[in-house]
């Protein structure tokens, strides 16, 4: 088994293994040279385009996981939404009625991205490397089919669920079934595992995001149960909603930079962590690069530990430094590095008082 599915299948193991998200794109050279001839899109949808992204930081830094190149808007067209990215997503006609949502498809499964599809059994016959599959969370394709794209605080999406809310779950109704259908297919095509992007879910109160937003990932999580694939799920900006979170069908969480894991293991039980160093931490010199990934490796001792930033790597990153970081990942040896700080972190984490 690869030491990437060996961790996700909660093993203590010898060394983490390390992915990191967005370890395709723009602050890589080689997507560079692809991008002047080919837009976003167009390497999205082109099947031979998308694997050789998915492809490129595996040959450069020989990561232990590799993701699948496409976008959590991927699935949307099929379900009859116009969009663009420029370069994030753009939704010409925003949703913002109960009519809209009506007017919504759910789409056949074999509907849904087959260039996806295509990809993934491109990328599966050329690498060993475990494939992770991807989907949106609800809530959070939500977030941007009702703002029509990024924004700070998604004010007019928050100001919906408040007043339409009958809409709001329609919505997402269709978007859940929509995304297990898409994520059955990526499992069926050949990924190894899924992670769900729930990347605006920190925006809510725990009492609007357990009425928008956990239910639809706990259908989609147990709708993915049968395929034994390791289900992984991510929110940023969501420490307040760890009790929730906790209570998801998943086997991994992936925990943004912002809390060490050592604190979140003890809010988690059974949960293997991915993360957590902050993305920021790669545009450091490489000193201060090394020990706060060596602080983010002490952290995860304890258990289960795939190693990850807690957000996806920035554009301006010089490869490197995330060269860097894959040596020092790779020579973290975690069972010599010893019980004594692995207790020393789990007591400061519990803020334990001396006995
Ligand atoms: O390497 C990987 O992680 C796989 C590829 C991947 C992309 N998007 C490619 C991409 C993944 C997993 C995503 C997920 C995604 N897309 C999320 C969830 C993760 C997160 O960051 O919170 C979200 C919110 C989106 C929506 C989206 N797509 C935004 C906000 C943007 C613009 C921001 C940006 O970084 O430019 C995109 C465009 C996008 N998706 C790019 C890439 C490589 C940049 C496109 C380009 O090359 O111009």
């Amino acid at each position: 088994m690869s030491l990437f599915l060996d961790a996700l299948a909660g093993h203590d193991t010898a060394r983490a293994p390390l992915w990191l998200m967005r370890q395709a794109g723009r602050y890589l050279p080689e997507y560079r040279a692809l991008k002047e001839r080919y837009s976003f899109w167009e390497m999205v949808r082109t099947p031979d385009l998308a694997a050789e992204v998915t492809m490129q930081p595996l040959r450069r830094f020989g990561m232990d996981a590799a993701i699948l190149f496409q976008d959590i808007m991927t699935p949307l067209p099929a379900m009859g939404v116009d969009l663009e990215f420029a370069p994030g997503p753009v939704i010409s006609r925003p949703v913002r009625s109960a009519a809209a949502a009506a007017a919504l498809r759910v789409p056949e499964q074999e509907e849904i991205a087959p260039f996806a599809g295509e990809a993934i059994r491109l990328v599966a016959a050329a690498t060993a490397t475990p494939l992770i599959g991807f989907a949106g969370a609800p809530l959070t394709l939500a977030s941007y089919l009702i703002e029509g794209g990024g924004s700070k605080d998604f004010a007019t999406f928050r100001a919906f669920l408040q007043t339409q809310p009958e809409a709001a779950h329609a919505l997402l109704d269709k978007l859940t079934e929509t995304g297990i259908r898409y994520l059955r297919m990526q499992l069926e095509a050949g990924v190894s595992a899924v992670q769900l992007f729930d990347s605006w879910a920190g925006l809510h109160h725990e009492l609007a995001f357990r009425e928008f937003g956990l239910p639809y990932v706990r259908r989609t999580f147990e709708a993915l149960a049968d395929s034994g694939a390791p289900r992984l799920y991510l929110a940023v900006g969501a420490s307040h909603l760890y009790d929730a979170i906790a209570e998801l069908p998943c086997e991994a969480v992936s925990v943004d930079w912002r809390t060490p894991l050592s604190v979140v293991r003890h809010l988690m039980p059974g949960k293997v962590l991915q993360g957590n160093l902050d993305p920021a931490a790669l545009l450091a010199p490489r000193d201060r690069l090394a020990s706060d990934a060596r602080r983010v490796l002490d952290e995860g001792l304890g258990g289960a530990h795939v190693f990850n930033l807690g957000h996806g790597v920035m554009q301006q990153t010089d490869p490197g430094n995330v060269q860097a970081l894959v040596d020092i990942v790779r020579g973290f040896d975690r069972h010599a590095s010893g019980v004594g700080s692995k207790v020393g972190v789990s007591e400061r984490a519990l803020g334990a008082a001396p006995s």
